[in-house]
């Protein structure tokens, strides 16, 4: 693994997961791969799990780690090319990535899109320039479109609980993304980051969001044409039979950037959750309570947020031993 900036970075995603829980059950067994290798992780935007569960990664592997909050402590950044830089801005991100990539082996970069023009966020200018001129592999702590350490530590999850439960043979889980009103624009880099990971595993994948919230295509279908996820507006219906509801509010990706309902019967309720195959309750955290999800589910037993987050530090210790496997 060179980089980790989507699904499309994994050989196996199997053989990932597997990896993965293998790091979980014996976090220090690679201690001995990170020594003298430094992790620079980049921040543009506030983390709590993101920036704590990596560090711990890094650390089960016996790498050091610097932090640094870049959009506060850094020089104001340009990351445009041929810019005249009589303005704010100090530093080009040209020299900024390469001086970082001369301190550490591994750079992470967070970089939230600004939601104002979707071609601009989506094109991830931050994180391809990092790429570009870090000179060492880089890996996303979330894009301006996708979050893939989270979703990694999402199918986690989703399959150390399916197979404790000793499912029947060949069955597979049905997992249900649903939209949840919120009062701030939030991106869709989660959801769409979920949505890549679930096509590609073995789950019978369905998206419920009311109309207008569909997410960009390229996320929620298969590049080959050969699969896509199920999409069902009526939230309810979608909740039937479901094994695990993973809930997560985005602002439109048509009329980009734009809040067009805050419907609170949105909301997930034990009422709904009812509906469902006893399922678990997922979030990537940070949530809203009363808004997005009623406490009644929220700090039920069947709510497994507080394991997803966990499993952060994992889907970055797997990834981080991958990367570092490659390294002389
Ligand atoms: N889920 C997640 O990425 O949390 P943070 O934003 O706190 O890192």
């Amino acid at each position: 693994m060179k980089n980790f900036i989507s699904v499309k970075d994994v050989e196996n995603i199997d053989q990932l997961v597997l990896e993965a829980l293998i790091e979980k059950k014996f976090p220090f067994a690679n201690k001995e791969i990170g020594k003298n290798k430094t992790l620079g992780l980049i921040f543009l935007n506030p983390s709590l799990r993101t920036r704590l569960s990596t560090q711990r990664a890094a650390q089960n592997l016996g790498m050091d780690v610097m932090v640094m909050n870049l959009d506060k402590e850094g020089w104001s950044m340009e990351t445009k090319d041929g810019v005249l830089m009589d303005g704010s801005a100090a530093e080009h991100i040209k020299e900024a990535a390469a001086v970082i990539g001369q301190y550490c082996e591994i750079i992470g970069v967070r970089s939230f899109p600004k939601l104002l023009n979707r071609e601009e966020d989506y094109s991830n200018e931050v994180l391809n320039k990092f790429i570009q001129y870090a000179g060492v592999p880089v890996i996303s702590l979330e894009s301006a479109t996708l979050h893939p350490l989270q979703s990694l530590a999402d199918l986690i999850t989703i399959t150390e609980i399916w197979n404790s439960q000793v499912p029947t043979p060949g069955s597979r889980p049905k997992v249900v993304l649903t939209w949840a009103p919120h009062p701030k624009i939030l991106p869709q880099a989660v959801p769409n980051s979920f949505s890549e990971w679930m096509l590609r595993s073995n789950v019978d994948f369905v998206i419920t969001h009311p109309e207008e919230y569909e997410l960009d295509a390229r996320f929620t279908s298969l590049p080959s044409g050969s699969g896509q996820a199920k999409i069902i507006y009526n939230q309810e219906e979608a909740f039937k039979g479901a094994d695990f509801i993973y809930a997560k509010n985005w602002s439109s990706y048509k009329e980009y950037g734009k809040i067009i309902s805050q419907d609170k019967k949105w909301m997930i309720t034990n009422k709904k959750m009812v509906l469902t195959n006893q399922a678990k309750f997922m979030h990537c955290l940070p949530v809203r309570r009363n808004v997005v999800v009623a406490d009644e589910v929220l700090d039920d037993p069947n709510s497994i947020v507080i394991q997803q987050a966990k499993n952060r530090i994992y889907s970055a210790q797997v990834v981080l031993k991958k990367i570092l496997q490659t390294l002389k």
